[in-house]
């Protein structure tokens, strides 16, 4: 069996998070809801909490921020403490190995006070455990010395808001997921919303860019700002090597093009995935696991970051047999599919998607 190796960690459009991501988003991340563009919704329930809290003086209900990677959750957090006029304090699920790390960072918090939990779902049971009293009574219990003599002690801690973040809802567990007043759902972008990102991040920094240009890469970012934002800073390079430095319509499309990243934004990653269902399964169904064997990828890169989008246009459906491509995907990659009835319905057009 044919096994391509290819790293999500390469991948142009990857909707995780990489080191140059970090270092690049935090200059770009907006600071207010004002700022803040898209997640219409979110950000009209959102502004009401947020009132509402500082009318009374007391700190936000604890959140969950979920949806797939590279939507922004950090970014919202972020937003959340500067609105509430808080610090906030950042870690993650896997970073808490123990409940003494827990309990260290609860206990330097100050009242009204932002904790950050992203991939919160990768907590481990004990310190969640631990978490339960801290969520509901602002308190810790603590356990000191051992068998007869051990003894229980609580600590009062500030009032703070919890905000966790997670691409897997469901994997959080229902005494977790209930302890959260406020759960917000992130959804991906539009292409006006991403084309509206990508002038305000041209304009931070100094990048000439115009409205074509910028739809012509937002139409590629996946629904993900982290996606429009990376491309921006790549395009910039070819504009700047290979034009007159400024990003229009013909250096985004042709930069892209050099880049192997069609007009829906698939890179080679996402046409292998699908082209490994269609020549090797037949179009599906193919289990997850056997799927990634079969093109040398991680199974959770193929579901965090391939899927959703493949999904989202279409492109692919899990099903609880596997996955199957769906006869949109043999249209976009130009392959017959010998299962489609010959109806003569005209397809739904791609442009519409
Ligand atoms: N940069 C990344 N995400 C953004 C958003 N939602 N609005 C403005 N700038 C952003």
């Amino acid at each position: 069996m044919n096994v391509i190796g290819f790293q999500d960690a390469d991948r142009l459009v990857s909707t995780r998070a990489m080191q140059e991501d970090n270092e690049n988003e935090n200059s770009l991340r907006p600071k207010s809801l004002s700022e803040y563009i898209g997640q219409e919704k979110l950000k009209d329930n959102l502004e009401i909490y947020l009132q509402a809290a500082k009318m009374r003086g007391e700190a936000l209900d604890h959140t969950l921020l979920y949806g797939p990677p590279g939507l922004g959750k950090t970014t919202l957090a972020g937003v959340i403490a500067n609105e509430m006029g808080v610090n906030i304090r950042v870690t993650s699920g896997p970073a808490i190995e123990k409940p003494g790390d827990l309990a260290a960072l609860l206990t330097n918090l100050e009242d009204g006070d932002v904790l950050f939990i992203d991939e919160i779902h990768r907590m481990s049971r004990q310190v969640e455990e631990v978490l339960y009293p801290a969520l509901e009574d602002f308190a810790l219990d603590i356990i000191i010395g051992k068998g007869p003599s051990a003894q229980s002690i609580r600590i009062n801690l500030p009032q703070f808001t919890l905000i966790g973040a997670t691409t897997r809802a469901g994997q959080i567990s229902s005494p977790l997921r209930d302890r959260f007043g406020v759960q917000l759902k992130l959804e991906m972008y539009s292409h006006e919303e991403l084309a509206k990102i990508i002038m305000r991040s041209a304009g931070i920094l100094g990048i000439d860019c115009t409205h074509d240009g910028a739809i012509a890469l937002a139409k590629c970012s996946r629904g993900t700002p982290r996606v429009a934002n990376r491309l921006l800073r790549r395009v910039r390079d070819f504009a700047q090597i290979k034009g007159n430095g400024v990003i229009d319509y013909d250096i985004a499309m042709a930069s892209l093009q050099r880049m192997e990243i069609d007009s829906l934004g698939l890179d080679n990653l996402d046409r292998t995935l699908m082209r490994a269902i269609i020549n090797m399964y037949s179009g599906g169904p193919v289990g997850l696991e056997t799927l990634a064997a079969a093109i040398g990828e991680e199974a959770i890169t193929l579901e965090d970051v391939c899927e959703p989008y493949l999904m989202q246009l279409g492109f692919l459906s899990r099903t609880p047999r596997g996955r199957i491509v769906t006869n949109l995907a043999y249209q976009h990659l130009n392959i017959k599919n010998p299962n489609a009835p010959d109806s003569g319905i005209v397809q739904q057009s791609l442009e519409d998607l």
